[in-house]
């Protein structure tokens, strides 16, 4: 397993590109599966994610040709309904296949993608609402079989909580479906409207309204071009980087709107934000000031996924910064390594108080999980010495060419095996 190895205490400086969302694409991946013609997505970023996807989509019998971030997916022929375990367990977003397996071939028969490194993160939510629209769901020795005939039937249909992937799922399912379907309570992250844009582009009939968002069900959607949205959280990462080092960096493309809730904390901590069309320049001074209060929220609050990493960035400010997670219960697991570098973190609950040191210390640390690992990566920036970073398979998942891209900002950092 190659580890990654990162001496801190360099300014960063320079320009950042920012890759395609990984939480649009994968379900943007998902959705091809629904389309009988051939679906061109630009932009998607090289991350093993997208790898398992596209495993699954050419195991399901799609034609898939990966040309730099251009994937190509014809799901003209897809013969498979079942998904294996294997491939349902690399990655837990692969439950977003569920409904449009179910909608394209009148079966899906996964494997139940289980726990994660966040805590017990159930589908009941998907299962309930596939279960409205007319699905038959029925699980057993861990395998989820999921039946229509012949097809999903709209309907109307209140999410108790705004689950990302549930609403995912549920759009995918009512895109066919026969009648019309009226989502209240779902999920509003910019990744929801990719979503719906590729699925318009594909022929669905999808509007957004304040409170609701409805699907009239066509009968079948055609091939279509789609360029995936910046990734807000990869942005915020790479804010939390070069501002740790007190550094200069533009970055870009962002939707700034995406990241509305993320960008007034930079400036609170004492970061200069300039944004202007797709490009935001941030300066950061010597030292970061503490933030008072960070709540994670379903968007248009603060992304939970973004919490990790500015929470690294604070354990070297000047003055305690408090976190609260409302959204999943176990988020705090990479708060002990970053203990190993000399963080000042306690949590209980869903809440860290973090009182921010002059200085870290190199250490070896282990990546507890994606965002987890990202916020090893901005404290290992800010550390004397070089920290050993192991178990980096998570960082795959969500940061392509993070090694590249730190050094073409000045950092020092290598991957050893
Ligand atoms: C997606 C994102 C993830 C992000 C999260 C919240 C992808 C691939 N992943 O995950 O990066 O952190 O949104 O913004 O897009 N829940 C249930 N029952 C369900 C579904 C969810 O109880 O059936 C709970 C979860 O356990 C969690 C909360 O709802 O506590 C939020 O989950 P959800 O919004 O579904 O997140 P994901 O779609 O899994």
């Amino acid at each position: 397993m190659s580890e990654l190895r990162i001496t801190g205490g360099n300014r960063l400086g320079g320009a950042v590109t920012v890759h395609g969302a990984k939480n649009s694409v994968l379900p943007l991946l998902a959705a091809c599966v629904l389309c009988q013609g051939e679906c061109v997505l630009h932009r998607c970023p090289a991350l093993s994610d997208v790898a398992s996807s596209v495993a699954i989509l050419r195991h399901l019998g799609a034609t898939v040709t990966v040309e730099g971030d251009v994937i190509t997916v014809n799901a003209a022929h897809v013969t498979q309904s079942d998904i294996p375990e294997d491939l349902m367990r690399k990655m837990r977003s692969s439950i977003v296949f569920l409904a449009p397996l179910a909608a394209r071939t009148g079966c899906a028969d996964v494997s139940l993608p289980g726990g994660c490194e966040l805590g017990p993160r159930p589908i009941d939510l998907h299962i309930a609402g596939l279960r409205r629209l007319g699905a038959d769901i029925a699980d057993g020795h861990g395998r989820l079989r999921c039946t229509v005939s012949p097809r999903f039937t709209g309907t109307d249909y209140t999410l108790p909580f705004p689950s990302v992937g549930a609403t995912e799922n549920l759009l995918l399912a009512a895109a066919t479906a026969d009648g019309t379907t009226v989502l209240t309570g779902a999920a509003r992250e910019p990744e929801i409207f990719d979503l719906i844009a590729f699925l318009n582009a594909a022929g669905a009939r999808i509007t957004a309204k304040p409170d609701a968002l409805v699907i009239e069900g066509v009968p079948a959607l055609h091939g279509c071009e789609h360029t995936v949205i910046p990734d807000r959280i990869e942005a915020a990462t790479y804010l939390a980087a070069v501002a740790v080092t007190g550094g200069t960096a533009l970055i870009s493309p962002v939707v700034p709107e995406h990241l509305a809730a993320v960008l007034p904390l930079f400036r609170e901590c004492g970061c200069h934000l300039k944004a202007w069309g797709d490009s935001l320049l941030l300066t950061a001074p010597p030292r970061l000031n503490h933030l008072k209060f960070v709540r994670s929220l379903p968007y248009p609050g603060f992304p939970t996924d973004a919490a990790a990493p500015l929470l690294a960035a604070m354990t070297v400010a000047d003055g305690v910064s408090v976190f609260a997670e409302t959204i999943f219960e176990n988020r705090y697991r990479y708060v002990d390594e970053l203990a190993r570098l000399g963080a000042a973190v306690k949590t209980e609950g869903r809440v860290a108080v973090v009182e921010g040191v002059p200085r870290l210390q190199a250490a070896a640390v282990e990546c507890t999980d994606l965002r987890g690992g990202a916020a090893l990566v901005v404290a290992a920036l800010a550390a004397n010495g070089t920290t050993c970073l192991t178990q980096c398979h998570h960082l795959d998942r969500g940061y392509a060419g993070l090694c590249e891209m730190l050094n073409a900002l000045g950092a020092q950092a290598d991957y050893a095996s």
